[in-house]
């Protein structure tokens, strides 16, 4: 049995606080509408900075607040759909960046809203192998120019930011995983030849409605433990009313639930990184919590974790 410890954590935005109501200046919608809809009030656009800029501000960060040397960090994983390049992928751009090269393994892995959470899989795979000794997870995603600004629908949705912790294996955690994919092209995309998000709202928020619990019951179930044992749960924030969904449905009590998309919208796969960095600044996510992480969006793909957070 092999867990996880989180030894750092860093967060950073895009550049331009966007509010609803900036929003209404240019497309025709509300205030009123996006809130109740969604739960959003506002997000991040990043202007100046790219995608690789967020990356390495929240990177740095979390070294800044662990124990770690950057010599350390031996596995840089970067979960985008957004990288600035085809090649080189952002990971190796934060390598570059933090001047770590020999002995260090970088990818980015597109695995659009459920990045993060296929993201720690992988971590503590390489962690239990021993592959890596020390793994820098970073969510990042610069969303905002794949936007349709036309379409009122889903251009009100998203937003850029990144989210990283630094990892090691915890010998005593615990750590499960579930995952899945209903494979669809059309629901949710973002086509090279015309690059920009487009969506089906209402399905994507069915599947999200009945696989969220779905995969969460899965996963407790495989940890052996109910949503009453859980202390933290932390979902991809999409919208408000599939995460209070979700937490009606698993009878989850409001103060295990963490929410931020009020201020960031939908960062895709940064979304749980930013959310459990603030949580760690918080002071929220202390060791040996037993934590649910859960991802969903394009693919389309979703998965669960359930970890104890190591000492
Ligand atoms: N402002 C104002 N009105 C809007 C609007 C906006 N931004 N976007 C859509 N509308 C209008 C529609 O045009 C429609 O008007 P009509 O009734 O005159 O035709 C009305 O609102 C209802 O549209 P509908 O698409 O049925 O709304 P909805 O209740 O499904 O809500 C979403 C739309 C996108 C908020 C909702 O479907 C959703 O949250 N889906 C999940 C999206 C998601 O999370 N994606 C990422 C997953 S990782």
């Amino acid at each position: 049995m092999s867990g996880i410890k989180i030894l750092g954590y860093g967060l950073s935005q895009g550049d331009k606080i966007v509010s609803n109501s900036d929003l209404e200046k240019i497309i025709d919608t509300s205030d009123s509408w996006i809130r109740e809809k969604t739960g959003i009030e506002r997000r991040f656009f990043s202007v100046e900075k790219n995608n690789l800029d967020m990356a390495e501000e929240a990177a740095k960060r979390a070294v800044e607040n662990s124990d770690v040397k950057v010599c350390d960090i031996d596995l840089i994983l970067v979960c985008t759909f957004t990288p600035d390049y085809a090649t080189p992928s952002v990971a190796c751009g934060v390598a570059g960046r933090l001047n770590l090269g020999k002995g260090v393994m970088c990818m980015d892995i597109n695995a659009a809203c459920s990045g993060f959470v296929y993201g720690l899989n992988i971590a503590k795979a390489m962690l239990e192998s021993k592959a890596s000794k020390c793994v820098l997870l970073i969510g990042s995603e610069k969303i905002s120019p794949l936007l349709n600004m036309e379409d009122r629908s889903s251009c009100i949705l998203f937003g850029d930011g990144a989210g990283a912790l630094i990892l090691g294996a915890d010998e005593e955690g615990l750590f499960e995983s579930s995952s899945g994919v209903l494979y669809d092209d059309e629901i949710l995309f973002c086509d090279r030849s015309n690059p920009k998000v487009s969506m089906r709202g209402q399905e994507v928020y069915r599947f999200a409605v009945n696989k969220v619990p779905e995969i969460i019951r899965e996963v407790m179930a495989k940890g052996g433990c109910s949503a009453e044992d859980v202390d933290r749960f932390v979902f991809h924030q999409a919208n408000l009313r599939i995460i209070d969904s979700a937490a009606a449905k698993l009878k989850i009590p409001e103060n295990k639930i963490y929410k931020n998309v009020q201020n960031y919208g939908n960062t895709s796969g940064a979304s749980i990184g930013i959310c459990m960095a603030e949580m760690m600044e918080k002071g929220l996510l202390k060791a040996g919590m037993k934590v649910v992480c859960c991802g969903f969006g394009a693919g389309l793909t979703y998965g669960a974790t359930f970890f104890t957070v190591g000492e």
